[in-house]
């Protein structure tokens, strides 16, 4: 029978890496704390019409890469439904947003996930069909100061601290501002003029997109058609002052807290909810797949999707991709594989007969706060002395003697040297 194997573009986390993925889990929710940030979790899965809403119908995301199906009703009080394996949680925080009428204590909400999304994209280096993403989203009605440019700068000084408490070194901010909606529709003329003379030349997606979304067209990936995409204008040029304004009070804030950035003019990002200010961090050590990070405004968001008006501003990372950069810095440091930090004892039973005081004693031990391998009566000793050395700074071993004594052999590791402890002692002396 052929074994089965995990899904392209998935893939199984596995001890030890996952410790890695736990202490950036952990640095983030630290950071989060001191900014004041709550966690919220949404559904993996959320009606369609969410992501083509709020995503944008003409994304690459919503029209090539998202997991849909159809759910049949299975009651007679149940309609059949299209729903989509989410593939990003912006839009899932602001539904969840709308629907618990967070916008009604007049607060800033300032919220913060941890969990994966799926995108059939072209699976590669630091590119899955499931990636975990750390997203946070600060948004309110507009009397909470949800539009200030302030939110914008906190939340990229915000990254800034984060990304140096991970330990990723050497990123790039890459900052550019979209402008309004109105910005956004002169832009999208400008484009569509300057795109009709040569549109002919491009490809089947670009020639389609710059009838119904010519913002779109900035997102391809065809090699041919960069030369074309190269000389398109800037949409810098299509801002209104209010745009500007709150794109340069961003810019000041940041230059104020030492944050240092990148105009980026042709950032525009791959999902239409984005207004004014958007950001992506790269990191070179990623290969094509640079971005370990990418976010913006959506003031109109809300309204897309059904809610009312709550500007906001967020950011996604690919912990995947933060992962990887952290492994590739490790590996430039030293060529020896990254320890794995060893347990406070193992316990070793002289005989299948002492299994049960065994299990006894590592519940005494582990409910005093120590880490603590089981071994196995089956074992001979030499084999528990292995398993033991490879897994733990030491070895209690129990036999009848022990048992009956209540006076325990205890060997380090570290030391060699052998001892005998009184059991009432044993969890101090091995905290030691
Ligand atoms: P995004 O740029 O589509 O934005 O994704 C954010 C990050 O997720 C990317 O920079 C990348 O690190 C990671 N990522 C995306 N796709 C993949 C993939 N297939 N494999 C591995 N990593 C991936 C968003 O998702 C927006 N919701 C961010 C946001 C929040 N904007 C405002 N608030």
């Amino acid at each position: 029978m052929a074994t089965l194997k995990a899904v392209r573009g998935t893939r199984d986390l596995l001890p030890p890496e996952t410790a890695l993925w736990n202490r950036i889990e952990a640095a983030a929710r630290r950071v989060f704390a001191r900014y004041n940030f709550g966690e919220i979790r949404t559904p993996i899965f959320e009606d369609t019409g969410l992501f083509a809403r709020g995503v944008g119908e003409e994304t690459d995301i919503v029209s090539k890469e998202m997991f849909t199906w159809e759910d049949r009703a299975r009651a007679a009080s149940e309609k059949p439904q299209s729903l989509t394996l989410r593939p990003e949680n912006t839009a899932g925080v602001v539904r969840a947003y709308i629907e618990h009428k967070l916008g009604e204590s007049g607060q800033l909400q300032k919220l913060y996930y941890i969990g994966p999304q799926f995108r059939r994209e072209r699976p590669q280096k630091g590119r899955y069909r499931q990636f975990w993403q750390i997203g946070a989203e600060v948004i309110g009605p507009p009397s909470s100061g949800s539009e200030s440019p302030l939110r914008d700068a906190e939340v990229l000084e915000m990254l800034a601290t984060l990304l140096d408490e991970m330990g990723i070194a050497g990123w790039t901010l890459e900052l550019n501002s979209v402008g309004s909606a109105a910005d956004r529709a002169r832009y999208n003329d400008t484009l569509r003029a300057a795109l009709a003379p040569v549109v002919g030349k491009m490809c089947v997606d670009c020639q389609r997109r710059a009838v119904t979304n010519p913002l779109r067209v900035l997102d391809c990936k065809v090699p041919e058609d960069q030369p074309i995409i190269a000389t398109l204008p800037v949409i810098a040029d299509s801002l209104d002052d209010d745009s500007k304004n709150h794109f340069a009070a961003v810019k000041a804030a940041l230059d104020a807290a030492g944050v240092t950035y990148h105009l980026n003019p042709r950032l525009v990002r791959g999902l239409d909810y984005y207004t004014r200010t958007t950001f992506e961090f790269t990191h070179g050590g990623l290969g094509a797949q640079n971005a370990i990070l990418g976010g913006g405004r959506y003031d109109g968001l809300s309204e897309a999707i059904g809610g009312p008006k709550a500007p906001g501003i967020g950011f996604a990372m690919g912990l995947d991709r933060l992962v990887l950069t952290l492994q590739a810095a490790e590996a430039d440091q030293s060529s020896a594989p990254p320890t794995v930090a060893k347990l406070d004892a193992y316990v070793a039973p002289l005989g299948e007969g002492l299994n049960a005081a065994a299990l006894q004693l590592a519940r005494e031990l582990r409910r005093a706060g120590l880490s603590v391998e089981l071994g196995d009566g089956s074992f001979r000793l030499k084999k528990s002395f292995e398993a033991a050395d490879r897994t733990a700074r030491k070895i209690v071993i129990l036999g009848e003697d022990e048992l009956a004594s209540g006076i325990l052999t205890v060997k380090d590791f570290a030391t060699g040297t052998q001892t005998k402890v009184p059991r009432g002692e044993l969890a101090e002396i091995l905290k030691s």
